[in-house]
Parts: C-alpha cells; sequence; structure tokens
C-alpha cells in the first residue's frame, strides 16, 4: 500500500479573487445537476474533500438538514475564509462546517473515523499527483456499508466547435501544464479503477454535461469558466515555456471569438462514480 502521506502538491489554479470569481460561477452551472447524481438522503453525515468555497457543501447541507452533518476539508487559508464569509452571510454557518486540512491528511478526530455515510469530492483529484491517497482516506472516513462519491474532469473530452483558432495549442499547454505538476489531466477516466483499487464494490459510473451552446441559458456562463481557468493557468503555462506569449494570446482571444460565435457549441462532460464501503 502506497502511504506516503507527506506528499505535496500545488494547486493550479490558486486562490485570487478572480478564480474565486470563476468557481462560483462553475458551481452556479453544475450544482444542481451534480446535487441530482449524488442521491443523497436527509440525515447523512458527510465529508467534503477540497471543499473550495464550500458552495457545493452547504447544498450538501442543506439537502441532508438538521438531523445530518456536512463537513467541509479545505488546504487554502483563502478559500477556507471565503467559505466561512458565505456560509455566515447565507444564514448557513450553524448547518456547515468547514476545517482547514490537507485531503491527505483530513483534520477528524479518533471517533470520528468509519463513521461518515458519504465521502465526497469534485474537481480535486485532478490536482494531486496521487489521486489513489485520497480514496485511501475517503474510504477510511466512511462508515461499513457508506459511499465513496468522487467527480472530476477528463480534459480529453473536450470539444468546442467550431474550432476556435489557436485553441487546440492553447488546450494543449493547459494539459501539459497539469502534467508538468505530476497530475493527472485525464483523472476522469480512471474513476472508476480508482474507486475497484480502494477496495469499494457495487461501483457505477455516470457524468454531468458541462458543455452547452450559444443562446442556451448559461452558455456565456461556461464560456467564461473555460476562459477563466485557461486565464489563471497563464503563469504556470509561460513559466513552464509550454508555449510561447504570443500564442496564448492568440489562443485566448480565438477562444473570445468563439464564446461570441452565433453557432458556437461546447460538448464537454464531468465524470463521476461511486462505490461502497464492504460490511
Ligand atoms: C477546483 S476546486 C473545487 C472546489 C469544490 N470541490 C467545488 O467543486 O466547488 C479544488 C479545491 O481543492 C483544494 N485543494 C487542492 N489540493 C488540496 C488538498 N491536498 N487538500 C485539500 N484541499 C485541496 C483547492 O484549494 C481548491 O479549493
Amino acid at each position: 500500500m502506497d502511504n506516503d502521506m507527506s506528499e505535496s502538491s500545488e494547486y493550479i489554479h490558486g486562490s485570487s479573487p478572480e478564480e474565486q470569481h470563476r468557481l462560483s460561477l462553475l458551481n452556479d452551472i453544475l450544482n444542481v445537476a451534480c446535487l441530482k447524481e449524488l442521491n443523497l438522503r436527509p440525515g447523512e453525515k458527510v465529508l467534503d474533500f477540497g471543499s473550495g468555497l464550500g458552495q457545493f457543501t452547504r447544498l450538501m447541507a442543506r439537502t441532508v438538514g438538521g438531523k445530518g452533518q456536512v463537513v467541509g476539508v479545505e488546504r487554502d487559508q483563502d478559500q477556507l475564509s471565503q467559505a466561512k464569509r458565505l456560509a455566515d452571510s447565507s444564514g448557513e454557518a450553524a448547518f456547515v462546517e468547514f476545517r482547514q486540512g490537507d485531503a491527505l491528511e483530513p483534520p477528524l478526530s479518533a471517533a470520528e473515523w468509519g463513521t461518515f455515510d458519504l465521502a465526497h469530492t469534485r474537481f480535486l483529484l485532478e490536482h494531486v499527483p496521487r489521486p489513489a491517497l485520497v480514496i485511501e482516506q475517503m474510504v477510511r472516513s466512511v462508515r461499513p456499508g457508506g459511499r465513496v462519491f468522487v467527480t472530476d474532469d477528463d480534459h480529453g473530452d473536450f470539444r468546442p466547435w467550431p474550432e476556435p483558432q489557436g485553441f487546440q495549442t492553447l488546450w494543449r499547454a493547459y494539459v501539459r501544464s497539469y502534467e508538468m505538476l505530476g497530475n493527472d489531466p485525464y483523472v476522469g477516466r480512471r474513476l472508476v479503477s480508482l474507486l475497484q483499487d480502494g477496495g469499494l464494490t457495487s461501483i457505477r459510473n455516470s457524468c454531468v454535461f458541462f458543455g452547452g451552446c450559444a443562446g442556451n441559458e448559461g452558455f456565456q456562463a461556461i464560456a467564461d469558466n473555460l476562459i477563466g481557468a485557461l486565464e489563471g493557468a497563464k503563469e504556470a503555462i509561460l513559466s513552464g515555456e509550454l508555449l510561447d506569449e504570443k500564442s496564448f494570446h492568440a489562443g485566448m482571444d480565438g477562444l473570445r471569438q468563439w464564446k461570441a460565435h452565433p453557432s458556437s457549441a461546447l460538448w464537454y462532460s464531468a465524470c463521476c462514480a461511486e462505490g461502497f464501503v464492504p460490511h
């Protein structure tokens, strides 16, 4: 068993105000569909790994209700502070708990291990070099018969049309920036095998549509999320010499033109998988 708990990872998107705005946008786009997929029941006790700004964590808390319990674990202090601020301002601070900590060493008391009904994570596994170590902690946190539910990206599935000028070159550099940090940009397709290797049973997979087209409600937000993600990775891409600055800007201009095109469309989805901890 791989148990190097000291391994650190770098989060490519960071936690600037622009990035926090993009993460909020992503939550607006996906949360309702992700919640439906999660099939949460009132009264459940949930642990959310890499909870970010906590919007989805709070949605889970509202769904499990007062008899349930939801704890979010987030490593970045800025994300955590903003998550707490948002929970305060929406009057939900009493229903959800945010703890600072690493998904590889979750801040749980001895009595809490093995007691959660559900361990959840979304868009975290793509940011750690060894996602199996996170799954290991998720499994440890859940009671026998409880669930582990993971949602993540597969950057090989990304199909915008009409092809934005300069996009392929920019996208390749973006994907390579994940690899440069030792992370897997294609982790989405590995979710089932990660759960299987983690000892989970009755595994199923599905996906949540993360695309749209011109004229549809939400499409501008989806395009803005994409533009924001690439803009946020600019420093990593340029400092890693994965692309020169001129090509980076050409790709970004191409994307902005694509966003305004009357027949632009994006085909993309978030990969989901769940499995159960054996009794
Ligand atoms: C893309 S965001 C997703 C946030 C949230 N799960 C959501 O779907 O809105 C990933 C989050 O994981 C956090 N993160 C990255 N590595 C982490 C680690 N090793 N332990 C805990 N949090 C981590 C980042 O700071 C960031 O807030």
